[in-house]
């Protein structure tokens, strides 16, 4: 699969992920993030970063005391405010034994290595600027987006400051000079830009050469100006989705966090301990949301920096948004099934970019994205079948070839492409089942290439047939709008259940994700080195693309609703997505064979802007309902700690009944198989509050579920006024072991005018391995 001139989109569709351990530090010493417990900390010491250096200074006790202080500053790589308490140091197997017996040592965890996880997509979301949530929540104006990335490229039109008033005084963030980035390249629209390395510094196999937060690789500029944005006129790939581009808060601000480096790689990598470092700064520096399309594969909680990270954020009130992963269509993939933060899907929008073949009297469209300048005038056009003959094909090099595979063979794209390629005839037509992302995943486009659908297929092999002389032309860089169905899942999009939190719904919502169109590098190849074109824009496709989606309509929500808190917000998105696409069908699912797709792919369902401003009720969750949670979990006390930095813990109300706006059961009892009338009950508790302003009745139904009944206790909640709060109880009884993988349905709550409150219900047989 990894054959070279696929890096594009294997790169683009990776989000960040960690691969390895990071094992190639100096000296067998590793980097560690050591929690510590503050109140053990001796009055002495004048700060906390003195009691760490002092710590570290203590583990080589045969070493003079001045030695000491210099290896241990030299040993220290970050000592953090906010996201832990405690620091991160390069520490060999002895000094990491002698520092577990050190006062007032929590927990560590060894450092790990992150690797490489529109102009219509506003669009498509039903923004627009006389109604709904940009004007009501004036553009995002003045949140501040922190986006923790590969840099950023500050040069981009994207980032014109145009319009907007001065960077609000509460901002304590920098734009940090280095390595071909001069601090005056911030401006009103990118207010801060910082880079974090020690970590990855250490790592011998890397130079980093550009030491700044000058973006190297292109995703952080694309993920960024997702977010945030502003108006650039024409933008487009080479003609493909032209418009005038814009992120989904055009009136929000952007600060980079630079701690994923690409270094001469294909895939940029990092060091979750300069991720750590990235979040705590963000944190320091006044950050409103963050937006991180990376995330960890397999970790539990508290090994998890991202989710540890995090929880210091929703502390602060700080809404974080984070990609669900590109490990779909498989189950228990979805990584950031961290339940206090937003976990978002990918789909494809009602948008395809291709060309139009015109033969005889027909006119057909496909997929397309040649880059280049194409001849637009009748040419000879032949069927070769399967296009399995390099020798058959340079015998027809001047003329079309149209290519398809007997029966359905899936891989076969991808060798009748590169067979035309070698052969080099004028262009190749294929025909394919395939969805446009799949396609382009498949088989990038140096040479001219279409891909036709089957029945259009069917049309062109008719035409060519039936004549004597058959010719057609091909005009490429077409943008089409209003695709059925749509959206749809992507079959990239992770799925769950969650591995580090099953008992929490995991994605919660999905967003564009597929072939979006966002600023890029002019100085970095669209294709990752093999086109040698470059583009002020380029289109990338995977869940790091759907994070930055959300991260933006969570600033318009926030300015809407400022004293919200991040559990707010998510349940607002999540309340409010849509599950039905265009044709007024349930969303269909790419990666199973377009059947309706379940809330393990695309979680409550199509992020809604406009109706998330006003959600009607909302399923509230404070830090306090996180730390039961974790109680409820079985975690050790030392687990417990590491997440939420507090020095004692209370654990006297355990509950596994987060107030979360999703419910996911397991029936699963191997002791039942075979004994369908062995039933059992799965309850949860919810508490709603009442956000919009007057007195509501709000009543609820359950759509039938397959096998399961589900029932809720009361069914009918009368609101006096706004932020009045009612409870209520939804069992599902099903049995022990449940036949289906999964089964789903949503509770909804309406008040019988415009707020429709809706919940995706999950009872499955899966249950994670660990
Ligand atoms: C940054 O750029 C400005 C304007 O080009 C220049 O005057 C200034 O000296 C530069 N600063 C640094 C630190 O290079
Ligand atoms: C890093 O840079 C040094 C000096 O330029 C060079 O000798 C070395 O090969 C480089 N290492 C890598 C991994 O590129
Ligand atoms: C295609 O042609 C246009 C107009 O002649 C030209 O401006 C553009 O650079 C060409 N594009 C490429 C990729 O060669
Ligand atoms: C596409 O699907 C149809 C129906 O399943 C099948 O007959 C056809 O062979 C498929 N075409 C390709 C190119 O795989
Ligand atoms: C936690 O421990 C209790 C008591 O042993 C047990 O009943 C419960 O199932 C455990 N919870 C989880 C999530 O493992
Ligand atoms: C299971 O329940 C069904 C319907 O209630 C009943 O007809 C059937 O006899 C029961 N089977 C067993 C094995 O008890």
């Amino acid at each position: 699969m990894a054959a070279n001139n696929h890096v594009k989109f294997l790169y683009v569709w990776l989000s960040f992920s960690i691969s390895s351990v990071f094992n190639t530090t100096l000296a067998q010493s590793d980097n560690y993030i050591v929690h510590m417990d503050l109140s053990a900390m001796p009055k002495a010491f004048s700060g906390q970063q003195s009691w760490y250096l002092a710590t570290l200074s203590s583990l080589s006790a045969n070493l003079v005391a001045k030695t000491n202080a210099a290896i241990a500053s030299s040993k220290l790589l970050y000592s953090y405010n906010h996201v832990v308490h405690g620091f991160s140091a390069s520490l060999t197997p002895e000094e990491l034994e002698a520092l577990k017996k050190a006062p007032g040592y929590v927990s560590s965890i060894r450092d790990r290595t992150i690797t490489v996880d529109t102009t219509h997509s506003y669009k498509f979301l039903g923004l627009n600027y006389d109604s709904g949530a940009w004007p009501v929540s004036d553009f995002g104006k003045d949140v501040i987006i922190g986006v923790i990335d590969t840099g950023v490229w500050p040069e981009s039109e994207s980032f014109n400051d145009g319009g907007m008033s001065d960077v609000p005084s509460r901002w304590k963030g920098k734009c940090e000079s280095g390595t071909q980035f001069n601090s005056s390249l911030c401006n009103k629209k990118l207010i801060g830009a910082r880079y974090f390395n020690k970590a990855i510094a250490g790592n011998p196999t890397l130079n980093i050469s550009t030491n700044s937060a000058r973006d190297t690789d292109g995703h952080g500029t694309h993920t960024s100006t997702t977010a945030a944005g502003n108006y650039v006129k024409d933008a487009s790939y080479f003609g493909y989705a032209m418009g005038t581009a814009r992120g989904m808060a055009p009136g929000a601000r952007v600060a980079i966090y630079k701690a994923l480096w690409n270094e001469g790689r294909a895939n940029s990598i990092g060091a979750s301990s300069d991720i750590m470092a990235a979040i705590d700064k963000a944190i320091t520096d006044g950050c409103d949301v963050l937006s991180m399309s990376l995330g960890l594969e397999e970790v539990e909680l508290y090994e998890d920096p991202i989710a540890i990270a995090t929880f210091a954020a929703i502390q602060k009130n700080i809404f974080v948004s984070t990609s669900a992963g590109n490990g779909g269509p498989d189950v228990e993939t979805v990584h950031n099934g961290t339940p206090w933060v937003l976990t978002v899907a990918a789909g494809a929008m009602d948008r395809e970019l291709g060309a139009t073949m015109s033969f005889g009297s027909n006119s057909v469209h496909g997929m397309a994205l040649y880059p280049r300048n194409f001849s637009s005038t009748q040419l000879p056009i032949v069927f070769m079948d399967s296009c399995d003959s390099t020798v058959e094909l340079r015998k027809v090099v001047d003329k079309i070839v149209v290519c398809q595979a007997p029966g359905d063979d899936e891989d076969s794209l991808e060798d009748q492409f590169n067979t035309v390629k070698s052969a080099g005839n004028v262009a190749g037509v294929f025909i394919t089942n395939k969805s446009e992302v799949d396609v382009f995943n498949h088989a990038p486009f140096p040479i001219p290439s279409v891909f036709l659908g089957q029945k259009d297929g069917d049309i062109l092999v008719k035409y060519i047939k039936s004549n004597n002389d058959p010719k057609a032309s091909i005009g490429f860089k077409k943008t089409f709008l209003g695709i059925k169905p749509s959206p749809t899942v992507a079959s990239y999009t992770s799925r769950g259940p969650s591995y580090s939190c099953p008992s929490v719904l995991k994605p919660d919502v999905m967003a564009p994700g597929d072939l979006v169109l966002a600023a890029w590098p002019s100085n970095i190849d669209v294709n990752g080195g093999n086109e040698d074109l470059n583009s002020n824009f380029n289109l990338l496709s995977g869940t790091s693309m759907a994070c930055p989606h959300v991260s933006g309509i969570a600033a318009l929500v926030k300015v809407a609703h400022p004293d919200w808190s991040p559990a707010a917000i998510r349940s607002a998105l999540m309340t409010t997505s849509d599950v039905n696409d265009n044709t007024g069908k349930p969303i269909k699912d790419v990666g199973r064979q377009l059947r309706p797709a379940d809330p393990l792919a695309m979680g409550a369902g199509h992020v809604n802007p406009n109706k998330a401003l006003d959600p009607g009720l909302i399923y509230d969750a404070t830090v306090k309902d996180y730390l039961n949670l974790l109680c409820a979990l079985n975690f050790t006390e030392a687990q417990i700690k590491t997440i939420t930095k507090s020095s004692s813990i209370d654990c006297s109300s355990p509950s596994m009944d987060l107030n979360y706006p999703s419910f996911i059961a397991v029936f699963r009892d191997i002791n039942a198989i075979g004994k369908p009338n062995l039933t059992t009950v799965r309850e949860f508790t919810r508490t709603v509050t009442n956000v919009a302003e007057g007195s509501f009745t709000y009543k609820a139904t359950v759509t039938p579920i397959k096998g399961l009944k589900v029932t809720v206790q009361p069914n009918v909640l009368v609101f006096k006024g706004k932020n009045d709060k009612k409870s209520f109880k939804l069992s599902i009884k099903g049995p022990r072991q449940l036949d289906e993988a999964v089964s789903f349905g949503y509770l909804t709550w309406e008040d019988g005018g415009k707020h429709v409150v809706k919940s995706p219900i999950v009872a499955t047989s899966y249950i994670i391995e660990k």
